[in-house]
This record gives C-alpha cells, sequence and structure tokens, in this order.
C-alpha cells in the first residue's frame, strides 16, 4: 500500500540544541536532493520572529555540515516560524493558520517527552491532529511503566501507523547492511546460529565524555542511553529470522520476536562504571550513582540462538570511538588440543567506517610450525555528502514507511528487558578515563576476553 506524502513539516522544539545540531542540517541535505519541498514550521517559546529563525538556521548549518547557498534559499523560502507556549491553545491556533491548506502535516517532537502530553492534547484540539504523523525524538520514557504512558498519550489521538518514535541508529545505513549482508548473502545462513557461534560481542565505546550534556546524562546513564534503544536494534537486527514479505510490519514483527526472547537482564550479569571526573561535570551530582559504562550479558532464547550468550558493552570516555560486533565461532574438532587453537570470528564494524571481516586461522609465512589468525576484509569509509541518519528518517517518516522506526511493542518489550537492572541499584565502579572501563567489569567477559576495537594502524592481520 502506498501511503501519501506529509504536505507539511511542523517541528516542536525549533529553537532547540536537536534542531541546531540534526535537524536543520537534515532539511539542507533534504533539499538538496529534492527531497523537501512543502513548508516548514517551527514551533518554540522564545520571542523570536521569523527573520531570527531564519538566523538560526543559517548559523546551524554553519557550525554542521555547511551552507549550501542554493539548498539554504530555499530552505529559508520553505521556514515559517510559530512563537508560543505549548500548554496555550492560542499556539496551536496559530498553527493550525499556519499549516493553510495542508491536510496531512507531519509533527515532530524535537522537545522533552514531559511536554509530549500537553503537545498531543492540543494538536488534537486545534484539528492540528487530523490526517498527521507524529514523530517523537528518544529517549522514550524512563522505564517500562513511563513508556506504556507515552504510548497511551500518542495513541490517545494517533493510529499507530502515523506514530514514528526515532532511534537514529535504524537511519545508519551500517545498521541496516546487517539485515543485506545476513540475507543476501547464502553462506552467511549456513554458519550464523548456535550451531556455529560461540558468543557475540557488541562494543559501543565514545571517547569522549558527556559533551556538556551533564544535566541529561545524570537522569538518564548508558543503559537508557544507548543499550535499551540503539544496541537493542543492533541485535535485533544480528538475531532476528528473514522476514516473510518486506513490508514494515513483516520486519518489525521479526524484530520484536527477538525481544521477546530475550529474558530481563539480571544484576548477576551486569557491571556499571563511571569515569573518573565524572560527577565535577556541570549539571552532574557530586555523589551521582549513574553509569557511564555498563557491560552485560544478555540471552535470546530462540530457536537460532539459545545457548549463545550476547555480551554487550557501551561507555563514554574510553580508549575509542567504534562500534563493533564480534561473533567467536565454536572451537572445530580438530587434533590440535582445544587451548591450542586460535580464534576464528566474524567482525562487523558499524563505525567510523564500515567493516566486514572475517578471522580465520592459517600458517604463518616461512618454515616454523606456526599459525596466526588473519583477517579476510571488506571495508567502505563513508562517502563526502552521504545521507545522515536524521536526513533518512525524517524523509521516511513524511513518506509514511515505519520500516526504520521503532513499533509501540518493541519499545516496551526492550524496556522490559533493562527495567530490572534499572531499578535493581547495583555498585557503579569507577574507572580511569581511556580506559576500558573498571576493572570489575572482569566479572562480565565473553569466552575468549573482550576484544578492543583498534582503530589507529588497523592492519589486515590479528596477532596471535
Ligand atoms: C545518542 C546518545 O542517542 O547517541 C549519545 O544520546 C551518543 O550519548 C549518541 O553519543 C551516539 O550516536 P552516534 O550516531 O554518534 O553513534
Amino acid at each position: 500500500m502506498t501511503s501519501l506524502h506529509s504536505d507539511a513539516l511542523v517541528f516542536f522544539g525549533a529553537t532547540g540544541d536537536l534542531a541546531y545540531k540534526k535537524i536543520f542540517p537534515a532539511l539542507q541535505g533534504m533539499i538538496k536532493r529534492g527531497h523537501l519541498n512543502v513548508p516548514v514550521i517551527g514551533v518554540a517559546k522564545s520571542g523570536w520572529n521569523l527573520e531570527q529563525f531564519r538566523a538560526r538556521a543559517y548559523d546551524s548549518l554553519e557550525k554542521h555540515g555547511g551552507v549550501d547557498s542554493s539548498a539554504f534559499e530555499k530552505l529559508c523560502g520553505l521556514l515559517r516560524y510559530v512563537d508560543g507556549d505549548y500548554q496555550e491553545p492560542a499556539t496551536f491556533e496559530a498553527l493550525r493558520k499556519e499549516l493553510g491548506g495542508a491536510g496531512r502535516p507531519a509533527h515532530y517532537l524535537a522537545i522533552p517527552p514531559v511536554l509530549f502530553g500537553a503537545v498531543v492534547e492540543q494538536l488534537a484540539q486545534s484539528g492540528c491532529a487530523n490526517g498527521a504523523r507524529i514523530i517523537v525524538e528518544k529517549p522514550f520514557g524512563h522505564d517500562l511503566s513511563s513508556a506504556g504512558d507515552l504510548n497511551r498519550i500518542l495513541l490517545g489521538a494517533f493510529a499507530e501507523s502515523n506514530i514514528f518514535r526515532i532511534d537514529h541508529y535504524l537511519g545508519k545505513r551500517a545498521v541496516n547492511n546487517l539485515l543485506v549482508f545476513r540475507f543476501a548473502n547464502t553462506f552467511v545462513e549456513s554458519f550464523w546460529n548456535r550451531t556455529y557461534i560461540e558468543s557475540v560481542q557488541i562494543t559501543m565505546a565514545e571517547d569522549f565524555g558527556v559533551q556538556g550534556r551533564g544535566a541529561f546524562y545524570d537522569k538518564t546513564g548508558a543503559i537508557r542511553d544507548v543499550i535499551q534503544n540503539h544496541l537493542l536494534q543492533v541485535i535485533s537486527n544480528l538475531a532476528m529470522e528473514s522476514p516473510a514479505r518486506l513490508d514494515s510490519e513483516s520486519i518489525r514483527d521479526e524484530k520484536v520476536k527477538v525481544l521477546k526472547a530475550i529474558p530481563p537482564i539480571t544484576e548477576k550479569d551486569l557491571v556499571r562504571g563511571q569515569f573518573r571526573g565524572y560527577r565535577s561535570e556541570n549539571g552532574v551530582a557530586n555523589d551521582s550513582e549513574v553509569e557511564t559504562f555498563a557491560a552485560l550479558k544478555l540471552e535470546i532464547n530462540s530457536w537460532r540462538w539459545k545457548g549463545v550468550p550476547f555480551y554487550v558493552r557501551a561507555g563514554k570516555n574510553l580508549p575509542v570511538t567504534c562500534t563493533e560486533v564480534v561473533g567467536r565461532f565454536r572451537k572445530p574438532p580438530s587434533l590440535i588440543p582445544t587451548e591450542a587453537l586460535m580464534e576464528n570470528h566474524l567482525r562487523l564494524r558499524l563505525s567510523p567506517e564500515v567493516i566486514i571481516a572475517l578471522g580465520m586461522v592459517v600458517m604463518t609465512p616461512g618454515e616454523k610450525v606456526a599459525a596466526q589468525t588473519l583477517e579476510m576484509l571488506a571495508s567502505h569509509s563513508p562517502s563526502a555528502g552521504a545521507m545522515d541518519a536524521y536526513e533518512r528518517l525524517l524523509g521516511a517518516a513524511m513518506e509514511g514507511d515505519a520500516t526504520l522506526f521503532a513499533r509501540e511493542d518493541y519499545v516496551e518489550e526492550a524496556w522490559r528487558i533493562v527495567d530490572p537492572i534499572l531499578k535493581a541499584r547495583t555498585p557503579v565502579y569507577e574507572y580511569e578515563p581511556k580506559t576500558w572501563g573498571p576493572p570489575e567489569v572482569e566479572r562480565v567477559v565473553p569466552p575468549g576476553g573482550w576484544s578492543n576495537p583498534r582503530i589507529a594502524g588497523e592492519t589486515v592481520a590479528i596477532a596471535a
């Protein structure tokens, strides 16, 4: 079924940080590619006028990717601005006027979730919700029960097919490529299962701290910030079955099935860390127990994966910035003693570049009887002008394609998995900035150890 394209884009939180860093650059990108030709209405309460709003857009583009003068001129022609309080009906009457004849607007809530209720109610009362789509930013709730509340608020005014919950990892080409790699190559199916894979580990490492977002981060922590959403999406793509059809619901059904097969994570399978110095960041409590690092183990009790542990590690202020998956193979029934056998693996790097590498054991060159693990490797660096995740997601939502968005049942299942460890108040251990987390992480380690991504001086061979 083809959906009608949205005929206006409204974004709430138009003078905020997300708009500044991500939305204006995405809008300019869409214009450059000829994908945006409808009014774009910013809504915020800052006492600005349209000229000030355009100046903000210019400033944002200058700082984030550069201004393309002809695309910017076109963007200025599309931009409108409504100033007002989100609780006031007058704001929404003004919005209704700006929408003019548009009957299928897309409303993007780039605002804190505490404001969702008020905005959705006013959208409904003013008639702005009629025929409309709604796009909501993460974090989608704070735990299982608040996510349920948000869903009820949204579903009170919009049908599920018109709700687009953003997880920008789903807008990344490398994350979608996991499905193409798995389902467009016959040979992958032969080994990507419990018969051949011993463990899977996923590392999302960032070499920077909280970058001025202390007040937000201190209410969030690594599990809520990136594991509940981004990394569970990566796991869904790694673990799901091939969908019955290629429509959005068939694909999203398979992802939900993966999450349903994951039992809640237990305290014993979690280690939390906090980098030294975090408590002195602006906006952070000086006795904060919030984690900037988490390592955990989970199980997927599906036919394909039962018995294969999945390990997840994410943190700020680690030695590198990189997101990478390593699946280790079971050892072959070789005549060489098992302890002496070296590692055999599939490595899938998602960023900063895309790498698919198969690590295999071969003899070293020369006459000595010795072996090493070598990688056969394919890699792509991000190309200049490549579409950013936000641009891809905004375009898809305006087209009505929900494939790259989290469905109601999916977000609630994702919260169910982490809910107990969010409530458990497990200890948080300090780690030195630029290290791989606290020493206590040794309690949650994949067989064969964590594989630390190396960025500088990447070579094809892995030292034996
Ligand atoms: C965001 C988190 O959702 O994702 C940030 O709030 C994190 O803390 C960011 O740094 C990572 O995204 P990317 O696209 O830079 O890998």
